[in-house]
């Protein structure tokens, strides 16, 4: 069954029809035709119908669509239908032929030519260059052909007018390796005659038309010539027709094909010799025939390359046989037009035959031998004229219309052949079904002793007068009680039938009347000896072809020459027969059947009547009962299943049945279709394309879930390969970050391993630079490090100098950053006034004063001692000393021997102040805010600070007593003088040799020496 079209489009195989009615198949084929639709099947038959105009369906990507493709997975087309063929005979080794018949202008050639095209662009995908020479020359073969065997007829202005069968051959691997062409029973009578309104082949005009002037001249003809035998004038333009363009085509074909150029030349002679003949007019002097026109005698002498008095005596003489003697006969004027047109005729369709023979030449499988290559396999495609039924039919029309006759009657018993055999390969019941049998009519003009064939052949081969009339009295003697024969003595009462003229046959195309005139002639065919020995006698280098024309053993003039005629004749007419019936029997036949939509060549006309009646004689109808009568479809069991199994649970997505036909047939069970199947050996038959539909649609419905599934499942999968791809990208992440930490690690055990050991316990060493993710913990192993390093230094400490690295660290904690030089590196003495070096006069004094002090204040060290600068009560500013013992904060006068003025518990301060800058200034803070604002003084080396180690000092007594002690760092200071609030700045002046307060508004300023 068709897929992928709508049935708007109407049903894509006439089996699908819900009844089989001619109403029914013309109501789709007409839908089918108007919607654009030209290809519609009836099983794997295609019904073809002329489109009258240029489709879009034929070009590359179509050929892609359907290329390997199955008949039913495609809408229909005629490329389905080669591709098909092409695959039966791939798959199975099996010559396969497409025969396409339909009556003259159906479309027959147009579609050999597209099926010839089809199986060129599928096959040789490795560009062999023989076998791309091979399809060049079948494909340009075509052109040729149709310009000397197509004419314009009444009904078609490219009518084949003559049969063609054209076989195909295929290496093992499928790809062309050559071909050959049978053409059969050319429509000869057609060169000196045709009917108003039709044209001689194509190939005349085409030379008046195409030809250069040069040529024509040397050919003696004009362009516009008074041509009797091609009604010139009236006939050379047609619209649709460029004879012009077509001339040049046609010769670039031929030597694309390896026609030489004097081949071509003979041909376009041949062609002017006709010409000519047709115009050579007899007259009578007394009872002697004359030549009117002699003019003309020279020459055709001159083109058939022979002598003049060889053409007259050719063309008014014959040599007969009497007896032992040959004599030469003077013909009448009559025998002589007679011998005239035989000559004309017979020179034309020997050329025909030459161009197929030659083409044939070239095209033909050349070195190929089975035994290397494998068997050889062919495709044919056979394009007959069609059946024809003209205002005057005569012998053509009869033989052209039997030859269709027999192909019908071979294509409903082949189908109907092919359909029982399936029946019975599978196994299944067969019930007989009725079809239109026309073996009658067959039998009417085969027969033996009684058939029309044979009763003109008898006619042809008595001796004497024998005429048509008694031609036509055999037959209504012989064929009088026939239902499908009548003539106007059987009927006398039919008008239409003329007396002793007509017959009619009632083929199953219609009813035809031929006019007997003629037929006699025309069988017996005669061309006397005399032209065949002129034509044979002439020197063979002028003339390259025409020595092939006749065969010696033809112009012998002993032989009885209606013999030879008929017997040559006769044979070609059965030849066509005979051939087209053994084609389609032993190879695997495939057809399309052509019907013509109207008789105007309209592409929008669709003319009920006419297509009824061809859809009626080419037994469509018939064709879809056959196929209906036993099942409307088949597949087999793998196939089917690959299409339907997700319709069911069973089968989807595998079954675990014995075999593929038991799981076809649970999933049909379990649709409830069982009564409508039979189970083959290999196939299911389906026999209601409801069914079928319903198929289709529960597929339809599920395939839309598989593709939900399958999205789901491969978004899945894609989920979890990007899941395992980001796990794995993880893993070594964290494989390098171990890697990484590890290799730090180790590397800092490496450096520090033996720091114990080292003088300066590892200072010195360099970190290695840390992974990122172990920055933190560096700052962590080096404050570690700097710790121990630290303790193993601490822990060799006296108690003094113990005490003096506790004041250090707590001055940097607290200044570090905020005050310049803290005098870290010098070692802090604190007790400054004993110190020989700062107060070298005064020590030992002051170390009395101290003393007495410790007795009468029981302190337990002293932790600071300076000369200082001090503000008094009255603003104004006087040498002094401070002492500062763990329990007191001593005020003292040097002027004095250091006497103590004031002491101030230690308790009492609350905190320091200090300025940020280099100065020496500090305030003790104190609870009763009677702060005390000095500057330190008097060290040496003079530029000494050591605000940094009284702070640190302080601040790490206060710290053992775990008291708080607040620093301050300031500018202005802001303290209290006696409960008053007052602020101290720090100012550089440039004249200032020594630090000194000076009073200002709000407090104090301490001018330092600027610079
Ligand atoms: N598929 C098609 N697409 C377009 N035009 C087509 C097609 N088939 C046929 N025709 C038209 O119809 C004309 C007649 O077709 P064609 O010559 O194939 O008829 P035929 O059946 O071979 O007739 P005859 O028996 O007289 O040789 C073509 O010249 C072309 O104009
Ligand atoms: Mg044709």
């Amino acid at each position: 069954m068709a897929e992928h079209e709508s049935l708007e489009f109407g049903k894509a195989d006439f089996v699908l029809l819900d009844n089989v009615s001619m109403e029914e198949f013309m109501a789709n084929l007409k839908l089918r035709f108007e919607k654009g639709r030209i290809y519609t099947y009836i099983g794997e038959v295609v019904v073809s119908v002329n489109p009258y105009r240029a489709m879009n369906i034929y070009g590359r990507d179509v050929i892609e669509q359907y290329k390997g493709r199955e008949l039913y997975e495609r809408p229909p087309h005629l490329f389905a239908i080669a591709d098909a063929a092409y695959k039966a005979m791939k798959r199975r080794n099996k010559d396969t032929c497409i025969v396409i018949s339909g009556e003259s202008g159906a479309g027959k050639t147009e579609a050999s030519k597209y099926i010839m095209q089809y199986i060129a662009a599928i096959t040789n995908p490795n560009q062999r260059a023989e076998v791309e020479r091979v399809k060049n020359m079948l494909l340009k073969s075509n052109c040729v052909l149709e310009a000397f065997g197509n004419a314009k007829t009444n009904r078609n202005d490219n009518s084949s007018r003559f049969g063609k069968y054209m076989d195909i051959n295929f290496d093992f691997k499928g790809d062309p390796i050559g071909g050959h062409i049978n053409n059969y029973l050319l429509e000869k009578s057609r060169v000196i005659f045709q009917q108003e309104g039709e044209r001689s082949f194509h190939s005349f005009y085409q030379l008046l038309r195409g030809a250069p002037d040069s040529l024509l001249r040397s050919l003696h003809i004009q362009k516009d010539p008074k041509a009797i035998y091609i009604h010139c004038n009236s006939h050379m333009n047609f619209s649709c027709i460029n004879d012009g363009a077509d001339f040049k085509a046609v010769a670039d074909a031929m030597k694309v094909i390896g026609f030489t150029g004097d081949e071509i030349q003979t041909v376009y002679k041949i062609l002017a010799t006709i010409l000519h003949l047709g115009n050579l007019t007899f007259g009578v002097d007394g009872d002697v025939t004359l030549i009117e026109n002699t003019k003309l005698v020279s020459v055709l002498r001159e083109l058939l390359s022979t002598k003049e008095e060889n053409v007259e005596k050719a063309l008014l003489y014959r040599t007969v046989a009497t007896g032992r003697d040959v004599i030469e006969k003077q013909h009448t004027t009559q025998e002589a037009n007679y011998g005239r047109d035989a000559l004309a005729k017979a020179m034309y369709e020997r050329l025909f035959c030459w161009i197929v023979s030659r083409i044939n030449d070239v095209i033909e499988v050349r070195n190929y031998d089975a035994k290397i290559h494998g068997k050889n396999t062919v495709i044919g495609v056979l394009d007959i004229y069609g059946f024809e039924i003209f205002q005057n039919n005569s012998f053509e029309q009869f033989c052209i219309n039997y030859c269709n006759e027999k192909l019908q009657q071979l294509f409903i018993q082949l189908v109907l052949k092919q359909e029982q055999e399936e029946y019975q390969r599978e196994g299944i019941p067969w019930k007989h079904i009725d079809y239109f049998n026309n073996q009658i009519i067959v039998d009417l003009v085969e027969q033996q002793h009684k058939g029309i064939f044979a009763v003109l052949d008898e006619a042809c081969m008595n001796v004497g007068k024998v005429t048509d009339e008694v031609f036509l009295q055999g037959l209504n003697t012989k064929l009088a009680k026939h239902a499908h024969y009548t003539s106007r003595k059987l009927s006398p009462t039919d008008k239409s039938l003329e007396f002793d003229r007509d017959f009619r046959i009632r083929h199953y195309a219609g009813d035809v009347v031929y006019s007997v005139v003629g037929f006699i002639d025309k069988n017996k065919d005669t061309l006397f000896q005399d032209f065949k020995r002129l034509l044979y006698n002439r020197p063979t280098s002028q003339l390259p072809c025409i020595c092939y024309f006749w065969c010696p053993g033809e112009y012998t003039p002993v032989v009885e020459e209606h013999i030879v005629a008929v017997y040559h004749h006769y044979s070609r007419k059965h030849w066509l027969v005979y051939k087209s019936t053994l084609c389609c029997s032993v190879q695997e036949p495939y057809y399309v059947r052509c019907v013509k939509p109207n008789d105007v060549k309209s592409p929008l006309l669709f003319e009920h009547e006419r297509c009824r009646h061809q859809v009626e004689y080419l037994g469509l109808l018939e064709n879809v009962r056959v196929r209906r009568a036993g099942f409307a479809n088949r597949q087999t069991y793998p196939r089917f299943l690959q299409r339907y199994k997700m319709i069911s649970e069973f089968t989807w997505p595998n079954h675990d049945l014995p075999s593929d036909k038991e799981a076809v047939k649970r999933l049909l069970q379990g649709c409830g279709f069982d009564h409508d199947v039979a189970y083959g050996k290999t196939k299911v038959f389906i026999r209601t394309p409801r069914t079928l539909f319903s198929l289709e649609e529960q597929r339809a419905e599920m395939v839309k879930r598989i593709v939900l599934f399958l999205q789901k499942v491969w978004r899945g999968t894609i989920a979890r390969m990007r899941y395992r791809r980001m796990r794995a990208a993880l893993t070594i992440l964290q494989a390098y970050r171990r890697y990484k930490v590890k290799s730090y690690i180790r590397e800092v055990n490496r450096r520090f391993k033996n720091v114990r050991s080292m003088k300066d316990h590892g200072r010195h060493v360099k970190w290695p630079t840390p992974p990122k993710v172990l920055r933190r913990f560096e700052e962590a192993l080096k404050s570690i490090h700097s710790r121990w390093w630290a303790w193993t230094l601490i822990k060799g400490l006296s108690p003094e100098e113990t005490l003096q690295v506790r004041a250090k660290v707590a001055s940097l904690e607290a200044l570090k950053g905020q005050r310049a030089d803290l005098g870290l590196q010098r070692a802090w003495e604190g007790n400054y006034l004993v110190s020989r070096r700062d107060s070298p006069d005064t020590a030992a004094s002051f170390t009395l004063v101290s003393s007495d002090l410790q007795r009468k204040d029981k302190f337990m060290r002293v932790l600071f001692s300076c000369n200082v600068r001090k503000i008094n009560h009255f603003h104004k500013s006087e040498n002094r000393a401070v002492l500062i013992t763990d329990r007191h904060l001593y005020k003292m006068d040097p002027l004095k021997q250091y006497k103590p003025m004031k002491s101030i518990p230690l308790y009492n301060v609350t905190g320091l102040s200090v300025s940020p800058g280099k100065d020496q200034l500090v305030v003790f803070h104190t609870k009763d805010s009677r702060d005390l604002v000095v500057c330190l003084q008097g060290m040496v080396p003079a530029n000494e600070s050591r605000i940094g180690e009284l702070v640190g000092t302080l601040l790490s007594h206060f710290k053992s007593e775990k008291r708080k002690l607040q620093v301050n760092i300031a500018s202005p200071i802001q303290c209290s003088m006696n409960g008053r609030k007052c602020t101290v700045i720090v100012e550089p002046k440039i004249n200032q040799s020594q630090p000194d307060f000076t009073k200002s508004r709000s407090g104090y300023i301490l001018a330092v020496p600027g610079n």
